[in-house]
């Protein structure tokens, strides 16, 4: 069938079109019922294990020597390639040994690890014994990781002794323990993954060795969960300081992984597909951890960086080497190869028979960028757009569905299966190719989020707005043919280097300095990173040693979030603009640092800021 027709069934009955995805996959239990409307839930009578579903029923196939997960890491020099079988055994006895733990069905356990298959095995060896994972990025600094702690309360932290930066060794234990320090939940344990390269100073009675725990294990199987039960909790920025719990079930979510690796990727079992992105971030746990793998590919987790380890040829070696179908990265990443080899000399010397397509998601793809590559692949360069919160893509160029045409500026159509709509801020529908709030029907497909942990109130703000639809925080714009076009957020989130973070959240670190009166963080166009933020603080009176403060600012981002969020600059002014009622008036910062024309609102308490500010960034 083609694109128009499958979206067209899927429009129609959707609950049929689902059931029939779901016969993708193996169930205990298969549904009867496809979605239960009260309750807004998929498959509600399903009964299955995703493990078992990405591992497991492989083997059981006769593909157990098929190439499962493959690890690259140009920072150790390692490379090590994992059929289906030996991910079986491997994720068997990590579920043994976090069973042997004490966690049973719906614990929790926090994996705050670096991209090392222990962490692709821990992930699978959760879902194996029915237990909720929730991974924490490596780049995150310890009080985040103890915001998160404290909120899903784990049975269990797995973690390593290290991690690697460009230049540097990254020790996960200290701040571990500074998470457990400051969180008020203290999990009953922990298990540590020694790395030769770095190991950590385990605390007695609290801290086991990972390698000895797990030689001590007895392998597990894969326990019967419901399809609604959670799979995995993902924390993601909103606009407070306090990160959303993410919930994924488990059979709505591998329903549509499935069903996306064929329809949207055009990928087939035996095929290697590579997200080069981190566990620690939705991508990575859709693309490079469950999807392939649900779908019988082999996948590569790859712990290195797009240019420096060792040189922006890279991807393209391992492309060649591994036989890659489909690579997916952020735009982000291709900005860093074209900065560093800008004739694309890599890209001429590889092989690159093997790809089909690129895909960027993450961020905007610039289309400066998007042509630059597509030039020198002379292959498919397909943006798509999808959230945490919806866990797989929602706009797209379904190329398995034969769609081809690729409209410069835009995302692509609705993904089959989601509704979308832009609506004005009064909830008027905008005509077409105007811009305006963009949100999706309800009931959300199967794979996006029901729930967010501990927090339904934040969930159900998702939906008032504009009733009957989930708001997804990005402007966009729908053209004559369908071709959606995201414009960028308009709330306080903005997408670093394809990190998603929260503005709202760095100004509560900045506001928190003994020095800083008030201060406004927002996001500057960034050549490299898409988006960088950048501070503007009042200072207390008397405050004259500006240097230090902003060393200090500088330091407590990086302290409290984390070098992702590191800002770009911080400006030193005497007053922010404001209206009367006494709002910061954020966008026209945005504008005054992106070089845009500004238009001052009548609204706006004094005027002469604005020329201190431009004065200040120029
Ligand atoms: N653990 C610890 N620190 C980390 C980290 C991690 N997992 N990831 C990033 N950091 C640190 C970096 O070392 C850097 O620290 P520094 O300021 O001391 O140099 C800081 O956080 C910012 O990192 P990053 O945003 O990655 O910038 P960079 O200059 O190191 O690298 C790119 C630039 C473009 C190469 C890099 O951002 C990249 O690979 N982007 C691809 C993005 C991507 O895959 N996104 C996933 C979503 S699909
Ligand atoms: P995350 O939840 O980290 O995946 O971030 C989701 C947000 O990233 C979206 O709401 C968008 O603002 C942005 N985003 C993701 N993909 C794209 C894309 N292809 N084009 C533009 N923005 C994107």
């Amino acid at each position: 069938m083609s694109f128009t027709e499958v979206a067209a069934t899927a429009a129609r009955d959707p609950g049929k079109f689902w059931l029939e995805a779901a016969r993708g996959l193996h169930w205990s239990t298969f549904p009867e019922t496809a979605h239960d409307e009260a309750g807004d839930v998929w498959f509600p009578d399903g009964v299955l294990n995703t493990c078992y579903n990405a591992v497991d029923r492989h083997v059981e196939a006769g593909r157990g020597d098929a190439e499962a997960l493959i690890y690259e890491s140009p920072f150790t020099g390692r490379a090590q390639s994992y059929s289906f079988a030996e991910l079986q055994d491997h994720v068997a006895r990590t579920a043994g040994m976090i069973a042997s733990a004490g966690v049973g069905k719906g614990d929790r356990v926090i994996i705050y690890m670096p991209m090392i298959p222990e962490a692709v095995f821990a992930m699978l060896a959760c879902a194996r014994i029915g237990a909720v994972h929730s991974v924490v990025f490596g780049g995150f600094a310890a009080p985040e990781l103890a915001k998160r702690i404290e909120d899903c309360t784990p049975a269990l932290v797995l973690s390593a002794s290290c991690g690697f930066e460009p230049g540097r060794t990254i020790a996960y234990k200290p701040l571990l323990d500074k998470a457990l320090d400051l969180a008020s939940h203290k999990p009953p344990g922990t298990i540590i993954f020694q790395r030769e390269e770095l190991l950590a100073d385990l605390v007695p009675g609290r801290d086991r060795d990972w390698a000895e725990a797990v030689a001590a294990a007895e392998p597990a199987g894969c326990v019967d969960v419901a399809s609604s039960d959670p799979l995995y909790i993902l924390y993601t920025s909103g606009t407070t300081g306090t990160p959303k719990g993410v919930v994924r079930d488990n059979g709505g979510h591998a329903t549509v992984l499935h069903w996306s690796m064929r329809n949207i990727y055009g990928v087939e079992a035996g095929d290697t597909y590579w997200a080069a992105s981190d566990i620690g971030w939705v991508v990575g746990h859709s693309y490079i951890v469950y999807g392939p793998l649900l779908k019988g590919c082999a996948t590569i987790l790859f712990e290195g960086k797009p240019v420096g380890t060792p040189d922006a040829g890279i991807f393209w070696n391992l492309v060649d080497k591994h036989q890659v179908k489909v690579l997916f990265t952020a735009p982000t990443a291709i900005r860093a190869i074209r900065r560093s080899d800008p004739d694309g000399t890599f890209i001429d010397g590889a092989s690159l028979s093997s790809l089909s397509a690129l895909f960027l998601a993450g961020e905007r793809a610039d289309p400066d960028t998007l042509l630059w590559i597509a030039n020198k692949l002379g292959k498919p360069v397909i943006d798509h757009w999808w959230q945490t919160e919806l866990g797989w893509p929602a706009i797209a160029t379904c190329l398995g569905l034969g769609e081809s045409e690729i409209r410069a500026g835009s995302a692509g159509h609705a993904v089959p299966g989601y509704r979308f709509r832009v609506l004005d801020d009064a909830g008027n529908p905008v005509g077409a190719g105007t811009v305006g709030n963009l949100l999706i029907e309800q009931p959300l497909p199967p794979g996006a989020f029901r729930s967010l942990w501990n927090n339904p109130e934040r969930f159900a703000a998702g939906f008032v707005d504009f009733p009957g639809n989930y708001t997804t925080g990005d402007a966009g714009m729908i053209d004559a043919d369908g071709f959606i076009h995201i414009m960028g957020r308009t709330d306080d989130i903005i997408n670093v280097a394809g990190h998603r973070l929260s503005t709202g959240q760095m100004e509560e670190v900045v506001a928190n300095h003994p020095q800083v009166v008030e201060c406004a963080v927002v996001g500057a166009a960034d050549d490299l990173k898409g988006e960088m933020p950048v501070g503007f603080v009042v200072t207390r009176p008397g405050c004259e040693d500006l240097e230090k403060v902003h060393g200090e600012l500088v330091a407590s981002v990086r302290g409290d979030i984390g070098p992702i969020a590191s800002p770009r600059s911080i400006y030193f002014v005497d007053g922010l603009p404001k209206t009367r009622s006494g709002k910061i008036l954020r966008n026209l910062l945005r504008d005054i640092i992106n070089g845009k024309e500004v238009t001052v609102p009548q609204t706006i308490e004094d005027a002469s800021v604005i020329d201190t500010i431009r004065q200040a960034v120029t």
